[in-house]
């Protein structure tokens, strides 16, 4: 099973995701938790470079396909892997994030992103993706005053990636479900694991 967190910046997606892999370990399942872009020693650095702010100014086509290569490199060792191991992998971020980011913000049309990452994904595509919603401003607040190439980028850019997201989910209902990342955390946990333990008893 492939569960991936998605979310603007600032959602809380990387508590949730850690908050649910904890879990689902003290449940006795085999756990693969992992982050985009990352979560191999290339990856690592790709990441490096394209949160860098010192690259100022990199082409949103160079930036989308470094997404990509950090994607084929993880999908390839660590996610692939773990799937036919029949572990639980949970991802935080994936190619939804490439399609709201580079996509529906960046201006790359969206077909394009599906396409190339065709080549990047092998075909794994994730089986449920919570989408931390939250409302921008608050959002980048929350993220903090050291921001990254990304987070630095204007407001108008971080909306636009949260309408693409709402966009993604809107299309495909059954795979995106929407959290709302303010308000009772153990709330917002409780209602993942619910989703995620219906889905393991319809998978065995
Ligand atoms: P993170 O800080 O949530 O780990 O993600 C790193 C940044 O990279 C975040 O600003 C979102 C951005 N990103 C993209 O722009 N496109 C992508 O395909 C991915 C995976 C992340």
């Amino acid at each position: 099973m492939f569960i991936t967190f998605e979310g603007p910046e600032g959602s809380g997606k990387s508590t949730h995701s850690g908050l649910l892999c904890d879990f689902l370990r003290r449940k006795g399942f085999k756990v693969l938790y992992t982050r985009e872009p990352g979560g191999t020693a290339v990856s690592e650095k790709i990441r490096g470079i394209l949160l860098d702010p010192g690259n100022k100014g990199m082409d949103v086509a160079c930036e989308m396909l470094l997404y990509m290569a950090a994607r084929a490199e993880i999908v390839k060792r660590e996610i692939l892997p773990a799937l036919k191991k029949r572990k639980i992998v949970v991802c935080d971020r994936f190619q939804d994030a490439t399609l709201a980011y580079q996509g529906y913000a960046g201006g790359i049309d969206v077909n394009v992103i599906k396409k190339i990452g065709k080549i990047a994904t092998l075909g794994v595509s994730p089986d449920i993706t919570f989408l931390l919603d939250i409302d921008v401003k608050k959002g980048l607040r929350r993220a903090g005053k050291n921001r990254d190439r990304i987070e630095r980028r204007p407001l108008r850019y971080h909306e636009a990636v949260r309408k693409g997201y709402l966009d993604i989910a809107r299309k495909e209902p059954r795979r995106v479900k929407i959290m709302h990342a303010v308000g009772d955390l153990d709330e917002t946990q409780r209602k993942i694991r619910d989703v995620v333990l219906k889905l393991c008893h319809s998978k065995i």
